[in-house]
């Protein structure tokens, strides 16, 4: 009976042993886990996944920081501007997602997301109605670029003449950021209805959306989800000068597919930017205790290299690395995007201006993902809008200014995962630790059986020793 235990624990150990290592070397549980995750991650009414990506309960933080000139006249001299950092003025952005539609048995979804604007005091340096900046005046700058391809060449030609107006323009931010009635503008608008008298640079932006999205729901493949199929009705942009640039990819960066690999290559369609943009891997880390990997915006993004010479329009018309011109998309504003500071650009752009002074810390593009689950965790959008500047012969406005690429103000649009769904992703990711860890612990069994078997072993050793002490002692004294 012993003897049958005996053998029966030793079975038991070796078993459990071999069946631990088989599920971890097939890696069983984690693919049942992976399965799982796959599986759950589909945009279905009534599901946590879809109220989530409908209304995300983390809070999004819209944080401006404007560049106040202070030397005007010496700049018109031909001297560099030299700028002071103002900001931030903190606004709460909400972005509910609306008129959400299923298509095609559920494998696509149409939605808007407008977006709205809340000022924060607290968060903020002063208030936006009464602090003044001074910076170029925007319309202006635009009325000339348009005068080199406008029809209506001669009438602006004549406004601006007519109406001479200063090349820098003190305002109130919030007058910046969501529009003042402009003079010269609202002269245009008479001869060019669709130009708006109003001119700001979120102007039209509170409460409005940019545009209607198609997306895919994850139905078909989980590496699918809410990739976006079509924006405005169209699958690709007619901006750039070649196919690939003119791409929609990825998602519109609020969300991710789950089972995401340090390999990957994220892409984002970002309207504000024009274009498609990607992050790559940059450090492993963990945001209020939950793993997390860091994807950046990578140097190459902006670089002028050949990947990117089709951003160049006119085509061969590429200023250097680390700019991006979206006039194109702007109205005939010309407007150039750039990281905070320049960072990442090239050196003439930030010996250019007083007052730049990059760093990755602070100027940085990221967005911190679980991995296991694609939610963001952490974020920073940072964009910066510049306007080109140059000196045009025949309007005394633009003095003997140098061409240059000339910093407004920047943005930092920033997300930090809220108590609730921190509690609720950690308790995920402990259930499927506890899963993932069945081997271990069918391990721990198998081993704690065999010391058993040992002792055993050692103990029947033992006891057998006494009773045959006759018949082994001739053994050893041989
Ligand atoms: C989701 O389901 C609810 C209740 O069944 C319904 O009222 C709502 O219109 C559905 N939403 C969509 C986008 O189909
Ligand atoms: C939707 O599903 C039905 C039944 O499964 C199928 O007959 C139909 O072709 C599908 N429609 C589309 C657009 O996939
Ligand atoms: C944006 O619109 C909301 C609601 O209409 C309003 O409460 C808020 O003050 C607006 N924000 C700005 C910056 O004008
Ligand atoms: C920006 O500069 C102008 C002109 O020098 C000054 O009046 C204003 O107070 C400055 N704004 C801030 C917020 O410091
Ligand atoms: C969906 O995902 C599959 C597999 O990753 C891919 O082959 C397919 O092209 C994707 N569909 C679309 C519309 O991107
Ligand atoms: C879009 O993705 C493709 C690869 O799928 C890539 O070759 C292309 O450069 C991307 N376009 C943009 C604008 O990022
Ligand atoms: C951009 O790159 C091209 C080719 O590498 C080079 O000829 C050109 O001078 C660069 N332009 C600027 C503004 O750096
Ligand atoms: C920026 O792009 C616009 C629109 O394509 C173009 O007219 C303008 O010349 C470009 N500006 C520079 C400085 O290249
Ligand atoms: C946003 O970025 C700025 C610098 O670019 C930084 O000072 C600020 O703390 C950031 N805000 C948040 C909420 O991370």
């Amino acid at each position: 009976m012993a003897r049958c235990c005996f053998y029966a624990v030793g079975t038991l150990s070796l078993l459990l042993l071999v069946c631990s290592v088989t599920l971890l070397v097939a890696r069983v549980f984690q693919k049942a886990v992976d399965r799982e995750i796959e599986q759950n991650t589909v945009l279905k009414n009534g599901t946590e996944v879809f109220d989530a990506w409908e209304n995300p309960p983390p809070p999004i933080y819209m944080q401006f920081y404007f560049f106040n000139v202070t030397n005007p006249d010496e700049i018109l001299q031909g001297e560099n501007p030299h700028v002071e950092q103002v900001g931030p003025y903190t606004y709460r952005e909400y972005r509910p997602r609306e008129n959400i539609h299923f298509w095609d048995n559920g494998t696509k979804i149409s939605a808007t997301n407008p977006k709205s604007y809340i000022f924060q005091r607290d968060l903020s340096v002063g208030d936006p109605e009464v602090d003044l900046i001074r910076t170029l005046n925007i319309p202006v700058i635009t009325a000339m670029e348009w005068t080199r391809i406008s029809l209506l060449k001669e009438i602006l030609e004549g406004l601006l003449k007519t109406y001479q107006q200063k090349l820098f323009v003190i305002h109130t931010v919030h007058e910046l950021l969501w529009g003042y009635k402009d003079e010269l503008f609202s002269l245009i608008s008479i001869f060019k209805p669709d130009v708006p008298q109003y001119f700001g640079l979120f102007y039209g932006k509170n409460g409005t959306s940019d545009g209607d999205y198609l997306f895919l729901t994850g139905e078909d493949s989980y590496l699918n989800f809410t990739k976006i199929v079509e924006w405005n009705g169209r699958s690709s942009l007619n901006w750039w000068s070649s196919e690939k640039c003119n791409m929609i990819n990825g998602t519109d960066g609020n969300s991710f597919h789950p089972l995401v690999s340090k390999e990957e290559i994220l892409y984002i369609f970002a309207s504000d930017f024009c274009r498609s943009v990607y992050l790559t891997f940059s450090d492993i880390g963990n945001v209020e205790g939950i793993p997390s990997l860091r994807f950046s915006l990578p140097p190459e993004m902006f670089a002028n290299n050949s990947d990117n010479t089709c951003f160049c329009i006119p085509s061969g018309n590429c200023l250097g690395s680390g700019v991006l011109n979206v006039s194109v998309c702007k109205n005939g504003v010309p407007i150039f995007l750039s990281s905070p500071h320049f960072y990442q650009a090239d050196e003439k752009f930030i010996s250019a201006v007083k007052g730049m002074n990059p760093n990755k810390e602070d100027h940085e593009t990221f967005l911190d993902i679980n991995p296991m689950t694609g939610i963001i965790l952490r974020g920073s959008k940072r964009l910066q809008v510049n306007v080109h500047v140059r000196k045009i012969e025949g309007f005394d406005e633009t003095g003997d200014i140098k061409s240059l690429v000339f910093p407004v103000m920047y943005l930092n649009e920033s997300v930090l995962i809220d108590q609730d769904s921190a509690t609720k992703l950690k308790s995920v990711i402990n259930t499927t630790m506890v899963i993932t860890n069945i081997p271990y612990i069918i391990m721990a069994l198998g081993v704690f059986l065999g010391l058993i078997f040992t002792w055993m072993a050692c103990k029947g050793q033992g006891s057998t020793e006494e009773g045959t002490s006759d018949e082994r002692a001739p053994l050893m004294r041989t």
